[in-house]
């Protein structure tokens, strides 16, 4: 176990699959407690990725630290250290809650596998169906229970991939929820999801890969990277002449009126803003509402895939 430095490693970790180049040089520092996004389009090796972090699939070449043990050399050392959520986790239908949990407890060798099996069915409010087959259970309860089941060992790390995939928005807020709750106990999470707004609430920082690394920060930084920080006025009626007003500033880089709102992109809103507000006011600007402009992850993202086309087409 490492108590300082990143948790995970990677140096130029790769994977091909014949002539498919799925994992291209990943190399990422993940620390202790941390939410970790892995983010891209299918086919991006999210999965590749994840799987060799699991001690699943051998990199072809690169190389990998998980909770201080070398993938490919101290495996079996891994995969006591780690959980893993697979795309397709499949529970047994016919059996109950808790014979599934007593199944894959046994088959890993779980210790204390009857106080850990409460531990998590009480966790996830099933404690009192733990004798009725999994078949009657919500999805959103199912996917609890596979990870739960992920969990048994108490690893310190933990594979999700895309573990709200397929469920209605209520079966996914309450898997979203429960991820919240486990890093809330401080484990590390790796997370690989489509779902860009859940990445944002739920992720400390994203890597968004496409074979290779794209962009790897926190939301909020990328959001900025990207499109820089935009300040919105909402006004009585925003005339042109506002935007020579505006433009006077050295801080300003660029100001857009749109119905009776303006656009104002500026370096640091926090300190900027007073001075444009009374420069407003005293230019005869009626302000209603002063915002900074929200995007969403989803238009980071967007913005990543179609810069790297770009360079992909030449
Ligand atoms: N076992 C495999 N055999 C051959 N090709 C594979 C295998 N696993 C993944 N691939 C290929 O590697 C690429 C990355 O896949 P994957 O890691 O599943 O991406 P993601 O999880 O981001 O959708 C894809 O082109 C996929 O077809
Ligand atoms: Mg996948």
């Amino acid at each position: 176990m490492m108590n300082n430095g990143p948790i995970i490693q990677t140096t130029n970790l790769s994977r091909s699959f014949g002539d498919i180049l799925a994992v291209d040089r990943i190399s990422v520092s993940i620390n202790p407690g941390e939410v970790f996004g892995l983010l891209g389009p299918n086919g991006a090796g999210k999965t590749t990725t994840v799987r060799m972090l699991a001690a699943l699939l051998e990199p072809t070449s690169g190389e990998a630290y998980v909770a201080g043990f070398q993938i490919g050399k101290e495996d079996q050392k891994i995969r006591r250290q780690i959980g893993y959520l697979p795309e397709a986790p499949g529970l047994y239908d016919a059996l109950t809650a808790e014979q599934n949990l007593a199944f894959f407890g046994a088959m890993y060798g779980v210790e204390e596998i009857s106080r850990q099996i409460k531990r998590y069915l009480e966790m996830l409010g099933l404690w009192n169906r733990r004798y009725e087959p999994v078949a009657t259970f919500s999805k959103g309860m199912r996917q609890k229970l596979a990870i739960a089941r992920a969990l048994l060992h108490e690893p310190e790390v933990l594979f999700l991939d895309e573990p709200t995939s397929g469920l209605d928005p209520q079966a996914a807020r309450l898997v979203r929820k429960f991820i919240a709750e486990l890093s809330g106990e401080g484990r590390t999470i790796i997370l690989c999801t489509h779902n860009l707004d859940e990445a944002d609430r739920l992720c400390d920082r994203v890597a968004v890969v496409n074979g290779h690394l794209l962009a790897l920060d926190s939301p909020k930084i990328l959001r900025r990277k990207i499109f820089g920080r935009k300040v919105v006025f909402h006004l009585l009626e925003a005339k042109i002449d506002f935007e020579q007003v505006l433009l006077a500033f050295d801080f300003v880089s660029e100001v857009h009126l749109v119905e009776n709102k303006i656009l104002v992109s500026v370096e640091d809103p926090e300190n900027n803003n007073p001075a444009l507000i009374r420069a407003l006011i005293e230019a005869g600007a009626e302000i209603q509402f002063v915002g900074e402009l929200r995007r969403r992850l989803e238009d980071v993202y967007l913005e990543l895939m179609k810069s790297a086309e770009g360079i992909n087409n030449g």
